[in-house]
This record gives structure tokens, sequence and C-alpha cells, in this order.
């Protein structure tokens, strides 16, 4: 899994891969919307080489840090876009988090997790990685969105389903976005904004 990642970022411009955005409106704005302060710590689990990190940092966050599986991202996330915030080359599913943070972000990874094993490993690893009074920003493809991405299969939510996932958790917002891939494509996305109220997972 961390070969296949790791090539698409080698051998595609970060520009060109379908889940390109040159900026992250919904996720900015449901962080926003989180109310967290500036010292915050916010991780962006999956976060490849989306320019999120930057503009956070831009917009004023002082504690960003960047996961993603493939290194190859992290790396032209560091040296191409000039991301100066922390970074960790892991599996979400297997990382053992040293730290807690304020606000996880996660867009289109949770949906590649299609059996129970791996998002029981996924919420194992969120509980040990947020604030017991944290926040979680989650995109994942629609119950219309593709059932493929990057050749992998996908599981698809609408927004009661993607909240079912996260029983500690309560949904402050929700919204629905039709992301247009660099070619045109339309992939619908569902969004739920939610603030930890319990470890019952
Ligand atoms: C569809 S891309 C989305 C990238 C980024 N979040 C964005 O919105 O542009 C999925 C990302 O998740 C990473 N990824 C996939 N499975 C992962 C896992 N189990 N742990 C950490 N990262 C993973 C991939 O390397 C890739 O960067």
């Amino acid at each position: 899994m961390a070969a296949h990642w790791d090539r698409v970022y080698r051998e595609k411009d970060w520009r060109d891969v379908s889940w390109f955005q040159d900026d992250p409106q919904v996720s900015t704005a449901l962080i926003e919307q989180s109310g967290i302060g500036w010292d915050a710590a916010i991780i962006d689990v999956g976060g490849g080489a989306s320019v999120l990190g930057l503009q956070l940092l831009a917009a004023g966050f002082r504690d960003v840090t960047l996961l993603d599986v493939a290194e190859s991202a992290v790396a032209t996330a560091r040296d191409e876009l000039g991301f100066t915030g922390n970074t960790v080359t892991a599996d979400v599913t297997r990382w053992q988090p040293r730290r807690r943070y304020r606000l996880w972000h996660d867009r289109a990874i949770f949906h590649f997790l299609t059996a129970a094993a791996d998002r029981e490993a996924y919420r194992w690893t969120l509980e040990a990685a947020i604030d017991p009074d944290g926040w979680m920003v989650l995109g994942t493809f629609a119950a219309d969105g593709p059932e493929q991405c990057s050749g992998l299969p996908t599981a698809r939510h609408d927004a009661d389903a993607l909240a079912a996932e996260f029983p500690g958790w309560q949904v402050v917002a929700t919204r629905r976005e039709e992301h247009r891939t660099p070619w045109g494509a339309v992939q619908p996305f569902t969004w739920l904004l939610l603030r930890h109220v319990s470890r019952e997972t």
C-alpha cells in the first residue's frame, strides 16, 4: 500500500492527481468553524502534497503536522511546495502518536479503508492522537461518489453513515461538495465537522 502511494507521487505531478485542489475551501471553512486558536495543534492525515498545510501556516496556525504513508508525498510537500510544518511518514492505521492534537483533518483516506479491521485501527490511532475535547474534519466520497480512486476501491458514505463510524463524536456540521478533478470530472464528497465527546468507540 505504501509502495502504491509512493509510486503515485513519484510518477505524477502533484497538480495532476484527481484529488488536486488549488484552494481547499471546505477544509478551511470547517477548520475555521471549529474556532480553534492559532496555537492549536493540527494534523492533516493522508495530507499528501496538498496545499492545505501551507494555507494553514500562512493563515497563522503555528503547529501544523502533515502525515502521509508515501515518503514521496512528504518530500514533495516539503521540497516543492515549501511546507515548513512537522512531517510524519507513517500508515495511519499503524502509527503510534507521541503527542496529542487539537484538530484531526482527513480528506480522502478514510474512504480507502474498506475492511472493518482497518477502520477500527484508524479509530484507535485517532483516539490516541486527539485531545479529549478535540475536533475532526473528515471528507470522504459521498454515497454517489466514485467507486474507485487511484485504482483502489473506496467505501462511500452519506453523512449519517459516516457519523455512525465515530460513535464517540458529535456532529457539528455537514457539507456536500462536488469536487472537480483537473480534467473536469465531478466527485461528490461528504464532509463532517465533529467534536470529540467521549472515548467510547
Ligand atoms: C486521495 S489522496 C488525498 C490527499 C490529500 N488529503 C488531499 O486532499 O489532497 C489520499 C492520500 O492518503 C495517503 N494515504 C493512503 N492511505 C494511507 C494510510 N493508511 N496512512 C497514511 N496515508 C495514507 C496517500 O498517500 C495520499 O496522499
